[in-house]
């Protein structure tokens, strides 16, 4: 490769040598190389530039509509799972799956999550089963044609509370309890909205107007919400007596269960990307070492002008092109 690069270049002096003129060359050249340096260099100004433009306007946007928005802005907390290197806390997961069951589960559905998927996570495969096989499941139909009850089983899904969405809105003022699966991803602010949310229950201001079956929440866009205050002191009990089931204790671990439940595989995920970093950090390094040693020859040669051997040349050859 090297060596042809050689041959090529060695031959294009030559040529240059011996039959180009080198004023014209040098002043057509020099022209056409400005203008296509300064077209190349506006388009990528203009590009920048509405780049540039179009980011701000989104910026100013996002900020407008936080400004107006109609209800506080939640407080950022110090989640152990922020960050590149940092892993989901499972005894949180474990923990917050209790909060889930005894507590949420009974006006939301978590519709994507299998209990196959507590297994390695917070479970044993042993105690996975014993939570499917808590429920009951309408499976069917069987060899006569009808549907049956039985024991859940690992594949199942966690169970819905209502059978239909109209039976969870009469059963709740007409509001829809929503599907907690994807919960943390689908709010801004996720963790730190869904914290606030759960213990930031307080007294209306003087003056606000409640409706029958609707609760005071900052947190909550209008400051009405469907949902009453669920979490507090020891509405749950822990296993661990080492961890007190404290108000916020109770609304971290549920927390840090529904980030599980949204992003399953983010422990697998953020490992992925790390090796993906190293392996191309080390390919990156490789190929630019490659590229200035094949590059080293062409890079490291002089081409000079020695207007002798060019008058030379050009006597030799006969050449009568004008200066
Ligand atoms: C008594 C029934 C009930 C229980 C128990 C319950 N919720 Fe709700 N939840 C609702 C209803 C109803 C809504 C809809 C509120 C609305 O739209 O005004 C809701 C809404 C929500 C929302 C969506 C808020 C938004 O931004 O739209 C989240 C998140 C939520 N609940 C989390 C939980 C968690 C976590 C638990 C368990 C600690 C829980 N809920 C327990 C009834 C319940």
């Amino acid at each position: 490769m090297a060596s042809k690069l050689l041959s090529v270049s060695s031959k294009l002096l030559k040529t240059t040598n011996n039959t180009i003129n080198w004023t014209t060359l040098h002043r057509s050249g020099s022209t056409n190389a400005a203008r296509t340096w300064f077209s190349g260099r506006s388009k990528l100004w203009t590009f920048g530039a509405v780049t540039g433009a179009a980011g701000l306007l989104l910026y100013a946007l996002d900020a407008s509509v936080d400004a107006s928005s109609d209800c506080v802005h939640p407080a950022k907390q110090n989640w152990a799972h922020n960050g590149l290197l940092s892993a989901i806390d499972k005894e949180g997961v474990r923990r917050g799956y209790k909060v889930y069951k005894e507590v949420c589960s009974t006006c939301h559905t978590l519709d994507f999550i299998a209990y196959r998927n507590l297994v390695g996570v917070c479970m044993t495969e042993a105690e996975a089963k014993a939570e499917a096989e808590a429920i009951t499941v309408q499976d069917g139909p069987d060899e006569q044609g009808n549907y049956y009850e039985r024991p859940g089983k690992l594949s199942d899904h966690f169970p819905a509370p209502y059978p239909n969405e109209e039976a969870a809105r009469s059963a709740n003022n007409g509001a829809y309890p929503p599907d907690l699966s994807y919960i943390i991803s689908a709010r801004k602010n996720g963790e730190d909205y869904l914290f606030s949310l759960l213990t930031g229950y307080c007294d209306p201001p003087a003056g606000f107007q409640l409706r029958e079956g609707l609760y005071y929440n900052p947190y909550f866009s209008g400051g009405a919400i469907a949902m009453g205050q669920l979490i507090d002191n020891e509405v749950v009990t822990y296993d661990d007596a080492d961890i007190a089931p404290t108000g916020s204790q109770i609304a971290k671990d549920v927390v840090t269960f529904l980030k599980w439940t949204s992003e399953p595989d983010g422990d697998e995920r953020k490992v992925l990307l790390l090796k993906v970093i190293i392996i191309s950090a080390f390919l990156g390094a490789i190929s630019y070492y490659i590229k200035r040693f094949k590059w080293s020859t062409l890079k490291t040669r002089k081409i000079v002008f020695m207007p002798e051997v060019y008058e030379q040349n050009k006597a030799k050859s006969g050449d009568k092109s004008p200066e």
